[in-house]
């Protein structure tokens, strides 16, 4: 067969190909090709759930150098943070869909704003989440978050706890209470499922916060605020550094996954 005569040949080999749709199948095999190799390169996420109430104070400050550290980072890293207390929603309500034979899910099936909140943490390359010490624990607002994200993770056959992905998770906590003397039971059982579920979580405690920006307008004559005002001025800055340089690490993971 000479050159022109394969040249032909090849033309009404495509013609054909065309005209039964398998060309265009094979172009769209190649594009999916093309967008798995274009996968490696997509943007890593880390996602940072605020549980406490307040804006700018202990908790959210902390938080918010953990993301400026995960951002220093640079590359493809997007750090979302979500605030709770702007949520709508609720802690489980024992749907059990989530249970479902032959639909059973480790992400919550129950839809309210914090469905695509649990939906991106389930694809996430990093979680970290903060709440004041509130009694003992976390918030209300947390707890009923983690009840939503950990649920799910749990087999009722065989007792199993498994997120849809395993990833680098830090936990963080403000409170009154001293490293010495406090009453922190961290996040508590969820600590547990957490651990089985993501991995063994890094755990970041700023202690003796300062509860208000002026102790004179309030009843707290129970707080020494002079020994408070000089426990922040030598720590908080080292709390605030070590929020940032766990952002950071968190960050740099994301990247290398
Ligand atoms: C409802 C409530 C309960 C609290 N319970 C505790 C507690 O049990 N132990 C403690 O050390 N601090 C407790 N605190 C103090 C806060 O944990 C602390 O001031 C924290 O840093 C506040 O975080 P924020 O500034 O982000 O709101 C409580 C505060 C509130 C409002």
């Amino acid at each position: 067969m000479d050159r022109r005569e394969f040249l032909k040949k090849a033309a009404l080999g495509a013609a054909a190909l065309a005209a039964t749709g398998l060309l265009g199948h094979t172009a769209v095999a190649a594009a999916k090709e093309k967008s798995n190799t274009k996968k490696e390169n997509v943007m890593k996420k880390i996602m940072i759930i605020d549980g406490g109430p307040r804006r700018n104070m202990n908790t959210a400050s902390m938080l918010q150098k953990f993301a400026e550290g995960a951002q220093s980072a640079g590359g493809d890293v997007e750090v979302k943070t979500v605030r709770l207390y702007d949520l709508d929603y609720k802690g489980c309500i024992s749907c059990l869909a989530c249970k479902l034979k032959g639909k059973a899910s480790n992400v919550c099936k129950f839809k309210d704003a914090l469905t695509p909140v649990l939906e991106d943490i389930a694809g996430a390359d990093g979680l970290a989440l903060g709440s004041p010490n509130y009694f003992g624990e976390v918030t209300g607002q947390m707890r009923a978050f983690l009840e939503r994200l950990a649920f799910p993770w749990l087999s009722y056959n065989d007792y199993s706890i498994t997120a849809p992905k395993r990833m680098p998770v830090v936990l963080v906590e403000t409170q009154n209470g001293t490293k010495e003397r406090n009453n922190c039971n961290g996040y508590g059982t969820m600590e547990h499922c957490i651990r089985q579920a993501l991995g063994e979580p890094e755990k970041l405690f700023a202690y003796n916060t300062y509860q208000v920006k002026n102790y004179d307008r309030y009843e707290l004559a129970g707080f020494d605020e002079e020994a408070k005002r000089k426990y922040r001025e030598e720590h908080w800055e080292e709390d605030l550094q070590a929020a940032f340089d766990a952002g950071r690490r968190m960050a740099e993971m994301a990247k290398g996954r």
